[in-house]
């Protein structure tokens, strides 16, 4: 029973798959100075997933993860929604996969959205606005995100390559509680796309940046004019993005700054104090699509405080952003998911460029 008319994050599952790829590695085989992957990118390992891993076997990890955390019931989820854009399948949704898992079947509606990297978001808010509509009947939303980003053998967008997913419960908000108030902007554009039947995607990746950019600008001076966002943004404890490369972000937050005519000294140290801590496990995982902005949530909700606030801007190619907000309820520094994904993190397989090259073979052959 919800008692304020308040919705959001009742409880987080993570999960990331069993293998690691430090970027030095891929450097060697790539006839590349590691430091552009590493300084240039921003990125230390990538997730890789195993024989017996792909987006569905990720996604219900962190579902039940997610349900573990949450100690309610099965017969208390109304809405199952599943994000993704590395579906095995061009009808049946990935949510088919958790029903089935879970066994629920009934007055339950399931589907999966897709907007490139922006699903989960899009996934996220119907949940809200789904809750908020009346029409949950005080059930709550099972919420996934899950991807697996790979691209073609020595392609520029390689070293970003990653994999995870991030399942949530909206209902209570225990963890967190969500604005229903949010900013979007879209617009239709060719900057990263994967025609059916393709295993790879395509991409133009300067447009890509600058979409993203764009993107960025367009959603954040929603929140406030340009000469007023400096006094609003200090109002968020932690301001997270979608992470394709944790540079790409520091990128984008540098020309919201010169666009807004904002000192870049005090653009830097709102990025370093703000931003960038709260990617300490995307540097480690690499971009998830769907769920690496979640994991960046995720991230920051661990060094939060009750009542304190945080930002976080969604973007997908094609190209559609949203910036939600979210309220702290509780600190989460020791919560299980916490510990669960610093687990998987210390105790995955490091695997060795040859060991990569060997697992390529697979999904080459295989995809
Ligand atoms: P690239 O063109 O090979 O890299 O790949 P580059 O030449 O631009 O170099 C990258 C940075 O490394 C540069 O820094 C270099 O100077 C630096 P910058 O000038 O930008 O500050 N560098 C070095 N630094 C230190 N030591 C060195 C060194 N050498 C160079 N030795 C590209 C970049 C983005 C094109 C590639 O990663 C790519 O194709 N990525 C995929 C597309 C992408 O991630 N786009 C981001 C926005 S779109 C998005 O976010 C959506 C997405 O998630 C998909 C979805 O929505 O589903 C991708």
């Amino acid at each position: 029973m919800t008692t304020n008319n308040e919705f959001g994050i009742s409880a987080i599952g993570l999960a990331i798959p069993s293998y690691g790829l430090p970027l030095q590695e891929l450097a060697k085989i790539r006839n590349t100075d590691a430091t552009k992957f590493i300084d240039g990118l921003g990125c230390e390992v990538m997730a890789l997933c195993n024989s017996a891993e792909n987006v569905v076997t990720l996604a219900l990890k962190a579902v039940q993860r997610a349900l573990d955390n949450w100690g309610g019931k099965l017969e208390d989820i109304g809405l199952v929604v599943a994000a993704t854009e590395s579906s095995i399948d061009m009808s049946r949704p990935l949510s088919s996969w958790v029903m089935q898992e879970l066994n629920l079947k009934g007055n339950i509606r399931s589907y999966e959205v897709k907007h490139a990297c922006y699903g989960g978001t899009v996934a996220l808010r119907q949940a809200l606005e789904w809750k908020i509509s009346g029409n949950s009947k005080n059930k709550v939303a099972l919420v996934v995100a899950a991807d697996v980003a790979l691209y073609a053998q020595d392609h520029s967008g390689e070293p970003t390559q990653g994999a995870g997913a991030v399942a949530f419960i909206i209902g209570e908000p225990n963890i967190a509680s969500i604005n229903p108030i949010s900013y979007y902007w879209s617009e239709s554009q060719y900057d990263f796309w994967r025609p059916v039947g393709d295993k790879y995607p395509e991409v133009n990746g300067r447009l890509s940046l600058t979409c993203y950019i764009n993107a960025m600008l367009n959603c954040f001076t929603q929140i406030a004019p340009k000469h007023e966002l400096q006094n609003y943004l200090q109002e968020y404890n932690y301001i997270c993005c979608h992470v394709p490369f944790p540079k790409m972000v520091h990128k984008a937050f540098a020309k919201l700054g010169q666009f807004c005519n904002i000192d870049p000294l005090f653009v830097e140290s709102l990025y370093l104090q703000r931003v960038y801590a709260t990617m300490d496990w995307n540097r480690k995982i690499g971009n998830s699509y769907t769920a690496s902005l979640w994991f960046a949530v995720a991230n920051a909700l661990t060094k939060m405080q009750g009542q304190q606030q945080l930002l976080a801007f969604s973007y997908g190619s094609g190209c559609g952003a949203e910036i939600l907000t979210l309220k702290c309820v509780a600190n989460q520094q020791v919560a299980t998911w916490v510990r669960q994904l610093e687990q998987d993190l210390t105790q995955r397989t490091i695997i060795d460029a040859a060991h990569y090259l060997e697992i390529r073979k697979s999904y080459d052959s295989s995809l």
